[in-house]
């Protein structure tokens, strides 16, 4: 089997398809996990950024992050590494009454999924996280709502593939897709001239999965890039700030555990472009440290953007494609993290049972195919 792409979802589908027996090889044009994976939060959260008439979507998340604690141990296990799971919960907050009514539709989706949820008044908010401001004027504790470094997930990722003797192949770039309706064979061409043949192919390459040359109009997915930009924090007393990650309307905090956090993130229409802007840091910034004033003594040790691949729906695309032996798992916009776990499962079972599940199948990419490639818009700001 060929994977094209060794971000978060290229590596947990190698992985799974290798612990089923496959032989696997991921071919990434640079150094893996250096895409969108390289700059997520990592916040597990099903349904904070989901759109609440998504039910699908609702679901393969809360699928997924149920999925989480034994996908991380299998892959602590299986590579010796620490792959970053962090058992904090979340803490979502309200500063005026409009983003407290905010806070009522997290709640009912919650109840109606029968996810743990409490309301919180300030000060039992401020008992929990004594750094947060006294302008706080509502919270809801989600103690359901984990995180997971995915820098940390991706390197346990790679030792995990290499134990089961996958070759992960970096700077090896796939310039062409050679899927024709003839052949039995799937094959890929590589930037070097090279052909390598596998009995299937699963597109995993992130935002660029659309741009992949060789593949007939009708059987392309639209896929635009969202970008996000983030900043990356340490407190070098320590990890004394805050234990839970922090969720408001502007902008979220991510604690790693150890002093260090993400704050996160700027959601923008601008294409291929991963600048990093003033303003996007200062309103990041405005935002986070209104409800946590301490944030102001951390120190920045990184600014960086990422982008995000953004479908129509938002939603992503798993499952076989329209031409036999390719497979899509890309798409997954804000939730790539989330979804690695059930993403792999999904896309292991359509590649070597040629079966799906109704969990799965609103994912079909069947949804999008023969659709125009997507024109993003250049619009901006910090959600
Ligand atoms: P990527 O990580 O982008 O990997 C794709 C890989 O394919 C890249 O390494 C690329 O080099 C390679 N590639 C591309 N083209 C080729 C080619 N032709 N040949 C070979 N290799 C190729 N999700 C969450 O669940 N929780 C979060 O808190 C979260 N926070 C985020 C914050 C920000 C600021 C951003 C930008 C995203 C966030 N996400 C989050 C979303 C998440 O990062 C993505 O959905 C996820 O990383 C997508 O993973 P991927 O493997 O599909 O793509
Ligand atoms: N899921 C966090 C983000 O997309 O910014």
């Amino acid at each position: 089997m060929i994977v094209i792409g060794g971000g978060v979802i290229g590596l947990a589908v190698a992985w799974r398809l290798a612990q089923r027996g496959a032989g696997v090889v991921v071919l990434e044009r640079d150094e893996p996990g250096r895409g969108a994976s390289h700059v997520a939060a990592g916040m597990l959260a099903p349904v904070s950024e989901a759109d609440p008439r998504e039910e699908p979507l609702l679901r393969l998340g809360i699928a997924s992050a149920q999925a989480y604690p034994g996908f991380a141990a299998a892959v602590q296990e299986a590579s010796g590494l620490d792959p970053g799971y962090l058992r904090c919960g979340t803490l979502i907050a309200a500063r005026d009454r409009d983003e407290a009514e905010a806070l009522e539709r997290e709640l009912e989706i919650r109840t109606r999924f029968g996810l743990g949820v409490r309301r919180l008044r300030p000060t039992e908010a401020r008992r929990l996280e004594p750094a947060l401001s006294p302008t706080l004027r509502a919270a809801l504790e989600v103690a359901d709502d984990h995180a997971v470094d995915p820098r940390k997930l991706t390197a346990a990722l790679l030792v995990a593939l290499r134990h089961l003797g996958v070759e992960v192949r970096a700077g090896t770039e796939v310039v062409e897709l050679a899927l024709g309706r003839r052949q039995t064979r799937r094959a890929v061409r590589l930037r070097d001239g090279r052909r390598l043949e596998g009995d299937a192919v699963v597109v995993a390459a992130g935002v660029w999965s659309a741009e992949l040359p060789g593949l007939p109009p009708e059987a392309r997915v639209p896929l635009r890039p969202v970008k996000g930009q983030i900043m990356r924090l340490r407190d070098p007393a320590g990890p004394r700030l805050m234990t839970r990650a922090l969720r408001l309307p502007g902008a979220y905090l991510v604690p790693r555990g150890d002093g260090r956090y993400v704050l996160g993130a700027t959601v923008e229409e601008r294409g291929f472009d991963t600048t990093i802007t003033a303003g996007a840091m200062f309103e990041l910034l405005r935002d986070a440290v209104e409800l946590v004033p301490g944030i102001g003594e951390l120190v920045i040790e990184e600014v960086l953007a990422g982008l995000r691949p953004g479908t129509p729906d938002n939603a992503p695309v798993i499952g076989a494609g329209a031409v036999a032996g390719l497979h899509w798992a890309t798409g997954h916009y804000r939730h790539g993290i989330l979804l690695a776990p059930i993403t792999a499962e999904l896309t292991a079972m359509a590649v070597l049972d040629g079966t799906s599940s109704p969990l799965g199948e609103p994912f079909s990419p069947g949804r999008f195919e023969g659709r125009a490639p997507l024109r993003a818009a250049v619009r901006s700001g910090a959600r």
